[in-house]
C-alpha cells in the first residue's frame, strides 16, 4: 500500500490526478466512484480533456454503485452525478460507459451487471472513496470478500451521513473491486480519520470492508492530514521504507 499524505484537499486532488494520468496509458477499463472525495479529481480530468492534454476515448468505464428503486435521472442518482461531473465533459463514448441499473428485479439487475463486468473485464485502474464505517462502493460492514454485484440495504449509519434517496443500493462486490489491477482510494477530512485508520491497522474483517485492500498488491491511498490524523506516521518511518518526503511537507510511505 502506498500512502500519500497531503496538506489539503487541493493537493490530494492534484496527487490523485497525477497518479491517474501516470496510469492512463495502461488503463483500458476504468472503475469509477462517486462522492465528494473524487470531485477534485474529476474536475482535473475534465480540465485536462478541455486543454487537449488527455483523452478517454478508448477507455471503458464501470461505475461502482447506484441507488436502487429510483429512476436514474433522479437528481441524487449517481448516474446524474457522473453525467454532470465527467461523462458530459469528456470524450468518453456512451457505448463504453457501464453502469448498474437502478430499477426492476434486484436479482436480474445484479446478474446483468455481473455479466457486463465479465464482458468488459475488471478495472485496470479503480478509483475509490471510503465511507465513515469503512465501506467501499456500497459494500457495507458485513459484506463478504467473495461478493459480486448485488442489491443491499444501506446501513443506518450510512443513511444518516448521506441522506440517500432510497434505502436500497446496487453495488459491485468486493471480489470484483479487489480484482482491479490498481486501486486508488481518496479520503479527506477529520470525519474519515477513523475509517482510514481501521483500513490500515485493523485485521482483515468483513466488519470493515476496506481492510481487504491491505492484501491487494497495488493500492494507492491519497489522503489529507486530517484524514490521516489517527495514523502513527513515526511507526511507518521506522517499520517500512519511506520513499520520499517533499518540500511542501507532504509525505509518502510504502507501508
Ligand atoms: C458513498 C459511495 C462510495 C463513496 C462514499 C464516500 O457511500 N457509495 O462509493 O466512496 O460515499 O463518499 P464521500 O467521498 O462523499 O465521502
Amino acid at each position: 500500500m502506498k500512502l500519500f499524505i497531503e496538506n489539503n484537499y487541493n493537493l490530494v486532488s492534484n496527487r490523485a490526478f497525477s497518479l491517474f494520468t501516470n496510469f492512463l496509458p495502461e488503463t483500458r477499463v476504468l472503475g469509477l466512484a462517486t462522492g465528494n472525495s473524487v470531485v477534485g479529481l474529476y474536475d482535473r480530468i475534465c480540465n485536462g480533456f478541455r486543454r487537449k492534454e488527455l483523452s478517454l476515448k478508448g477507455v471503458s468505464t464501470l461505475n461502482l454503485d447506484e441507488y436502487f428503486r429510483i429512476n436514474r435521472d433522479h437528481p441524487q442518482s449517481f448516474w446524474s452525478y457522473m453525467t454532470t461531473s465527467l461523462f458530459s465533459r469528456t470524450d468518453l463514448q456512451p457505448e463504453n460507459i457501464h453502469f448498474p441499473i437502478s430499477e426492476g428485479d434486484p436479482v436480474e439487475a445484479a446478474e446483468s451487471y455481473n455479466h457486463e463486468i465479465d464482458e468488459v473485464g475488471c478495472p485496470d485502474f479503480q478509483i475509490l472513496g471510503i465511507g465513515r464505517n469503512g465501506h467501499i462502493g456500497f459494500n457495507e460492514p458485513g459484506s463478504p470478500r467473495s461478493a459480486r454485484t448485488r442489491v443491499i440495504v444501506l446501513s443506518h449509519e450510512t443513511a444518516e451521513v448521506i441522506a440517500p434517496p432510497s434505502e436500497f443500493a446496487i453495488t459491485m462486490g468486493l471480489k470484483d473491486i479487489l480484482e482491479s489491477k490498481r486501486i486508488m482510494l481518496i479520503a479527506s477530512g477529520r470525519e474519515k480519520a477513523e475509517a482510514v485508520s481501521r483500513m490500515i491497522y485493523s485485521p482483515l474483517t468483513y466488519l470493515v470492508p476496506a481492510t481487504y485492500l491491505q492484501e491487494h498488491p497495488n493500492v494507492y491511498v491519497v489522503i489529507d492530514r486530517e484524514a490521516g490524523a489517527l495514523l502513527d506516521l513515526k511507526s511507518f518511518e521506522s517499520r517500512s521504507e519511506k520513499f520520499g518526503v517533499f518540500k511542501n511537507g507532504n509525505l509518502i510511505f510504502d507501508i
